[in-house]
């Protein structure tokens, strides 16, 4: 039986809210319109349409600092045309990441958004969401026809798509939410997501991660975009693209921002359930992609492992640079197992987006302590432990690739 006074604790949230209502139902409005009138994402498909890689090789498509093996020693040797074939590969594996995580994207807009739909009085973002999901399949199709051209052009074969894996499910588990866990427990995770109005809310916690992590390459692009259009300067398409991806995304990143800060709090307080599965998710996400350091790719924080170095190893055996087993083997060792400018210069990139991270989730009221700090992503960060992983899983993987 409930007393009078727990009542009354309860009509107490019930005011704030309808405040909160107003405020980001009018965010929304604002978001939902300014997306529309935006052109992005036909000059993102135009750009698509138009692109071959000769007319673009001979440029950098970002500052230098963004290119794979930036800051490592085999850098300092390499030559200007491999310099510029390392920096279009980090765009190339960079923006494969970000087509997976927007196939992911595109189901859990869907599943979330026909949870709101079903409350009622919240059309105006569903169209919002269906604007977005529309645009991320145009990205998608971009990035990985840009990627493709690249790829074949420079290492003779698609290599950097999926490393690891190769059919489109598996790249749908590559996506950064795809990430999050083994099989079994993402479908925990996507079943929760379409259950609850908070779990739904909840979801675009994880979003706003997704969005922080490209925005920390992509704004630094879209300047450099800007600096070559002030200079009336030859524009590569696919630097045009990733300014008009960063322009796309600002609006899905007010949406990540709007639902997993303001909105959740239209819908009852979140049961012991909710909030066991929420922080799990955001516990999860910490865990499995913002755990590490790499040393040969800046702002990607899983470790090197899972991804970077059998993607160097390929790169290495390729055309582009032409070594042996032998040699490719030996500049692995000293790139990933050795302390280098390029490991002092992730971590900067890390910081920042611990810093935005910390911010943001110091607004969410559920939040465990871990993640409201984001613990576990703090202490991911160690040079000397990226090394010494690293040092460890070298000697399996000179062995494994020994015996090919
Ligand atoms: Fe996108
Ligand atoms: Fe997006």
């Amino acid at each position: 039986m409930h007393n009078t006074e727990e009542s009354n604790t309860k009509q107490q949230p019930q005011t704030t809210s309808a405040i909160q209502v107003k405020k980001h139902l009018k965010v929304t409005e604002i978001n939902y319109r300014r997306n529309k009138e935006s052109n992005y994402t036909e000059k993102i498909t135009e750009l698509e349409q138009n692109f071959d890689y000769g007319s673009h090789k001979d440029h950098y498509w970002s500052d230098p600092e963004l290119s794979i093996l930036y800051g490592t020693p085999l850098y300092e040797v390499a030559s200007p045309s491999q310099k510029i074939a390392l920096n279009h590969l980090f765009w190339v594996g960079g923006y494969n990441l970000t087509a997976a995580s927007e196939t992911n994207t595109v189901l859990y807009n869907q599943i979330t958004g026909s949870v709101f739909y079903s409350i009622g009085g919240y059309e105006t973002l569903c169209h919002e969401l269906d604007v977005e999901t529309s645009q991320e399949r145009y990205h998608i199709h971009a990035f990985r026809t840009v990627a493709n051209m690249t790829e074949i052009a420079v290492l003779g074969d698609v290599i950097t798509g999926n490393p690891l894996t190769g059919s489109a499910f598996k790249a749908m588990q590559g996506g950064m939410i795809g990430r999050l866990s083994p099989g079994v427990m993402r479908h925990l995770f996507s079943f929760s997501w379409g259950s609850t109005p908070f779990l739904a809310s909840q979801y675009y916690a994880l979003r706003f991660i997704a969005n922080m992590i490209l925005k920390l390459t992509e704004h630094s692009r879209s300047q450099y975009f800007r600096d070559l259009e002030k200079k009336n300067e030859f524009i590569p398409a696919p630097a045009a693209i990733s300014h008009y991806h960063f322009l796309d995304e600002s609006f899905h990143t007010t949406t990540s921002q709007v639902i997993a800060q303001d909105l959740y709090k239209d819908f009852p307080r979140p049961t012991a359930y909710e909030r066991f599965m929420a922080n799990l998710a955001i516990y999860m996400m910490q865990l499995t992609i913002l755990n590490g350091l790499s040393a040969a790719a800046v702002a990607s924080f899983y470790p090197d492992k899972l991804f970077v170095m059998p993607l160097v190893y390929k790169m290495l055996r390729s055309p582009l640079f032409g070594m042996s087993t032998q040699e490719a083997l030996s500049w692995i060792e000293k790139c990933f197992c050795h302390e280098h400018e390029g490991l002092h210069l992730n971590l900067k990139y890390h910081q920042q987006l611990f810093s935005s991270l910390c911010q943001f989730f110091d607004k969410l009221d559920y939040t465990w302590s871990i993640n409201r700090e984001m613990r576990v992503m703090a202490a991911g960060t160690s040079i000397s432990k990226t090394i010494q992983d690293n040092t460890k899983f070298f000697d399996k993987f000179s062995k494994s690739v020994a015996c090919i």
